[in-house]
């Protein structure tokens, strides 16, 4: 469940941010203070509850909001089997997974729905086909081993990454699927406000 405790206004404007993007052309040009603070995308912070099995307090975390958009039904999802889906840009994979176990900002009437990006936070390694059912984990990493939780907003449990796995906010409706949101920065995005250089 994600109460929203805060909304926060952007400092810069969105035609500052693409053009720092665009002069340096590469995804090193905003710090992150700047990305979760920028226009372009709405910016929450937002207080999300752990599932019960987590023993900490809720942690606190910024999210960016995108169009919403159509990525699966409830009824055609199978348990520990991932989609995979594009969003908030064609070129940000992500995958769609129904855990079987309840999660961190999961949707569905188990909330065990989740959607995480497949490029690792840390270098960019390529996450894709290597969920695990038995643990409700993505990965390890080909390129450093980092392995993420799903069920906790995407921890990490090992490995080299110090961030944790930028989720996919959904939203559900009757039976279908909806992508809302990014909770994190994609590996390669300065800012997620534009297309990737
Ligand atoms: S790129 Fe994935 S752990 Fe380094």
């Amino acid at each position: 469940m994600t109460n929203t405790v805060i909304h926060l206004q952007p400092e810069g404007s969105a035609a500052d941010i693409n053009a720092n993007h665009d002069d340096h052309g590469d995804r090193q040009c905003m710090s992150r203070r700047n990305f979760l603070l920028a226009g372009g995308a709405m910016i929450t912070l937002a207080a999300i509850g752990l599932p019960a099995t987590a023993d900490a307090a809720p942690i606190h975390a910024l999210k960016a909001a995108y169009p919403k958009t159509r990525i699966g039904s409830l009824s055609a999802l199978k348990l520990g089997v991932p989609v995979d889906f594009a969003y908030p840009y064609p070129d940000v994979r992500n995958i769609l997974v129904k855990l079987g176990a309840r999660a961190g900002s999961g949707i569905g009437p188990a909330q065990d729905i989740v959607a995480f990006n497949q490029q690792c936070p840390h270098m960019g390694g390529p996450l894709d086909g290597t969920y695990k059912e038995k643990h409700q984990v993505l990965g390890p990493c080909p390129l450093h081993l980092t392995t993420f939780d799903l069920t906790r907003h995407g921890m990490v449990i090992s490995g080299h990454s110090t961030e944790s796995l930028p989720q996919i906010v959904l939203e559900v409706q009757g039976d279908d699927i909806y992508a809302v949101g990014v909770q994190g920065l994609v590996y390669g995005y300065s800012a997620m406000t534009a297309r990737r250089a």
